[in-house]
């Protein structure tokens, strides 16, 4: 049981209190053809990598965690695949809701769900009815999400005059995908390519990157806490200078 709050974890670890981690759970499929296993088979792994690291994040001082799941051009994978998917959704949300409200996780899905069933709708809706108290750790699912989508949808809505362009685009980019979060801070893909294929675009401006070549099935606690110690030694600057820089610059 990992429970305790969000912002105790992180002043306890004298961390910032929001850390915001994304995963491009990539290699599910590769790692089964090459056990000679079915692709589906990589994506069951897959779901227990899901619960591994939805445990371990909040030992590391992460608040949010978003998770691309399915992507709107995983449609045009064959319909079984596709199916097994949903399917796996389904049973993940159903199986999981316990664990989640037990630790304090309150679990939202981005993306559209226009094109899921009703069945795997009201899945993702008593998660998110069940768990919209909890605080402890957000877990965001991406499923039929892509971020180019999500950002031609927030430019059509109506703006609001009144607040900064930045602060007012943020919102609408909330609305438009069915939930906002803070910007990502770290953004982990496995499976050993290096893009971003369509995943939160806009909230990772300032993103660290990290790839590493592990197939998402064999994703431990110990490469997220890997990924979480090599951000931490990396110095983020968003633009300006150094505190070293900036000190020697004003003497
Ligand atoms: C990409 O690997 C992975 C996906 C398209 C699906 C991600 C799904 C899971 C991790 C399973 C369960 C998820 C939840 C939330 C219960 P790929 O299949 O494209 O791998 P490949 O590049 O090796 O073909």
């Amino acid at each position: 049981m990992y429970f305790m709050t969000q912002s105790r974890f992180a002043q306890s670890a004298g961390l910032e209190t929001s850390f915001h981690v994304a995963i491009i759970m990539d290699g599910n499929g590769r790692w089964a053809t090459a056990r000679g296993m079915r692709r589906i088979e990589g994506h069951r792994r897959g779901a227990r990598a899901v619960r591994r690291t939805v445990r371990a994040a909040p030992p590391l001082g992460i608040t949010t965690l978003t998770l691309f799941a399915f992507s709107c051009d995983n449609w045009k994978r064959p319909g079984s695949e596709v199916a097994a998917l949903m399917g796996l959704f389904g049973e993940y949300l159903a199986s999981e809701t316990g664990e989640l409200l037990e630790n304090g996780v309150r679990l939202s899905v981005i993306g559209r769900r226009d094109r899921l069933t009703e069945p795997l709708i009201a899945a993702i809706e008593a998660c998110e009815d069940a768990t919209a108290s909890a605080s402890h750790l957000h877990l965001r699912l991406a499923i039929d999400y892509s971020a180019r989508d999500a950002i031609a949808r927030a430019a059509r809505l109506p703006a609001s005059e009144s607040e900064p362009a930045i602060d007012a685009f943020r919102r609408r980019l909330g609305s438009a995908c069915g939930d906002s979060a803070p910007d990502v801070d770290l953004l982990i893909r496995t499976g050993g390519e290096r893009r971003l294929s369509d995943f939160l675009l806009w909230e990772s401006a300032y993103a660290e990157l990290f790839f590493l070549p592990r197939m998402w099935p064999e994703f431990r606690a110990s490469d997220l806490a890997a990924a979480v110690a090599e951000f931490r030694s990396r110095q983020r600057r968003f633009g300006g200078l150094s505190a070293e820089c900036s000190s020697r610059e004003r003497s």
